[in-house]
């Protein structure tokens, strides 16, 4: 399977990475979801640790996903109404957006409780977003912020799913197929 795009499909890359940030998402908002309502031991610090880490590698999953949009050749678009067209580039321009979101708004915050410095996996110290701790109420509006926008993302991937389902099923074209490998025959 080519790496790049083809004319009537998506290439190897950008599947490979579509699907690992789906996965990534689904296993890091459970984590986040879990963890929240842990009590606060030692033990616990490390969920968190690992939420953040698995975090930001989907920050850079995501960057070069978007590279390689900007890269590559896209697939040419198969017919279907204007309309359509137009909200499937919209609600695709909004899950990038949310892509993004999701994860700085998930540092924005642990940058906004001044604590402990941030390290990816244990190694690579990351930069404060806000240059030291803020407010409580920040910290509470930040916090919410990142929490909304992951409903956000998730609710707009349940459309963006039934959607691909959609064409699949009843209008029966290529959309799906071209985001999956090439079945042998
Ligand atoms: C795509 C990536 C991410 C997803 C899907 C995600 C998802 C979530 C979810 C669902 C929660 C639970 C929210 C709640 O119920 O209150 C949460 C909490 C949290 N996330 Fe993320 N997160 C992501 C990235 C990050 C990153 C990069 C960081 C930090 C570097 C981070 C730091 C946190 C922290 C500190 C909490 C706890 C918030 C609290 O104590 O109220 N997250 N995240
Ligand atoms: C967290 C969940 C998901 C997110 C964030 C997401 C995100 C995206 C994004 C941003 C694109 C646009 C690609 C581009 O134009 O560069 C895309 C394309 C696509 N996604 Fe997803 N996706 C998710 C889940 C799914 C699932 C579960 C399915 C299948 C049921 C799916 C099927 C597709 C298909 C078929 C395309 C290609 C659309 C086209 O050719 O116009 N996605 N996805």
């Amino acid at each position: 399977m080519p790496l790049r795009n083809e004319p009537d499909r998506w290439g190897a890359v950008p599947q490979f990475l579509h699907w690992l940030i789906v996965l990534l998402i689904l296993v890091q908002g459970a984590i986040g979801l879990v963890m929240v309502d842990l009590p606060r031991r030692p033990s616990v610090f490390a969920i968190y640790n690992l939420h953040k880490s698995l975090g930001l590698t989907i920050l850079a999953l995501v960057i070069l996903r978007l590279a390689w949009r900007l890269y590559d050749r896209r697939p040419v678009p198969l017919p279907m109404p204007r309309w359509q067209r137009r909200a499937a580039e919209a609600m695709h321009a909004a899950l990038y957006v949310l892509l993004f979101a999701v994860p700085l708004s998930g540092w924005l915050f642990d940058s906004s409780t001044g604590l402990r410095p941030l390290y990816w996996w244990g190694q690579v110290r990351m930069p404060s977003l806000t240059g030291g701790g803020l407010s409580e109420a920040w910290q509470h509006r930040l916090a919410t912020l990142h929490e909304t926008l992951f409903w956000l993302l998730i609710g707009l991937a349940g459309l963006h799913v039934a959607a691909a389902l959609k064409h699949h099923v009843i209008d029966r074209n290529d959309t799906l197929r071209r985001m999956l490998p090439r079945r042998r025959r």
